[in-house]
């Protein structure tokens, strides 16, 4: 396993695979690295040469200097839970002067208004702060491949935008929800939810099951319905949103339109915490 805090040392180590025509794959982190992050990290292992993956807690993308100061930074833990996929990986951990100098702010950005639905309605500036880091990493690693969860769709078709608009020349994978064996989508936040909590959790994507289940045959508005009075009856949760949403506009639905995907969008509270999620209902 390698580990660069520098770009110049990072540059160093890519530029002779470059020079070799060798796939560069990149997997961009903010750390806290649990199995949802190893799945992105095994398919790049599987599709490129060599496999970079960064860890960077990106102060540009947070709107609450609380939140920021309150993500989990556990470097060492996170080295060797990769080390246990593979001796292979390139870690790239760099400090916040190292990316922005003295002067961390965020590109402001046009991603054509998907910035402007579902969480960039809840977290102004989010994506411009998300694009700004994905950018800058893009220039540095100059990556064949770049790994995106599916568990944040919104910023996987951001990024896919992005990159359409700057055209920058990468492959965006998309890679899908990594979930336990209950059906919760992994998460670093899931650590601060009780055993009984995280039981309960569960629910999240049974209801996600279902409502794509009566999506088929019912009309959106009372697939709605459902969803929300499902909440209304479980006081274990706050719903936030649900929407289904169109998956390249990210609009919500207004009707069916043949050959559009959809998808539907939840977040939702337990005990104090934020839980996100999605599935596809086609
Ligand atoms: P972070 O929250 O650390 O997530 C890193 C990547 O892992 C993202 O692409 C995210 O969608 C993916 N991921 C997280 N949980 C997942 C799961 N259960 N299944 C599949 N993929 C999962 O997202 C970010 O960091 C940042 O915004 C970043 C892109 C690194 C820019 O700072």
């Amino acid at each position: 396993m390698f580990l660069f805090s520098t770009k110049a040392d990072l540059q160093a180590y890519l530029k002779p695979m470059r020079d070799e025509n060798k796939a560069i794959g990149l997997v961009p982190t903010m750390g806290a690295i649990h199995n949802g992050h190893l799945s992105l990290m095994e398919q790049s292992l599987n599709e490129n040469d060599c496999t970079v993956v960064s860890i960077f807690v990106n102060p540009t993308q947070f709107n609450n200097a609380e939140d920021l100061a309150k993500y989990p930074r556990t470097l060492e833990r996170d080295m060797e839970f990769i080390a246990s996929l593979s001796d292979k990986i390139v870690i790239f951990a760099p400090a916040v002067e190292e990316i922005y100098g003295d002067n961390a702010i965020a590109q402001a950005f046009d991603f054509n208004g998907l910035e402007n639905e579902m969480e960039g309605a809840s977290r102004p500036g989010h994506f411009d702060g998300v694009g700004t880091i994905v950018s800058k990493l893009f220039d540095l690693v100059l990556p064949n491949r770049a790994y995106f969860g599916e568990k944040d769709f919104q910023q996987l078709q951001i990024i896919r935008k992005m990159v359409e608009i700057m055209k920058t020349p990468v492959q965006i994978i998309g890679v899908p929800i990594f979930r336990n064996n209950q059906g919760l989508a992994m998460s670093s936040r899931n650590e601060r939810i009780s055993a009984k909590g995280l039981e309960e959790a569960t629910f999240l994507y049974e209801i996600l099951l279902q409502a794509k289940k009566m999506f088929v045959t019912e009309s959106s508005e009372k697939v709605q319905q459902f969803v929300e009075n499902e909440f209304k009856n479980n006081p274990t949760f706050d719903l936030e949103y649900f929407t289904i949403a169109d998956e390249e506009s990210l609009k919500p639905i207004l009707q069916k339109v043949e050959g559009h995907k959809y998808r539907g969008f939840l977040v939702a509270h337990i005990e104090g915490v934020r839980l996100i999620d999605n599935l596809s209902f086609n």
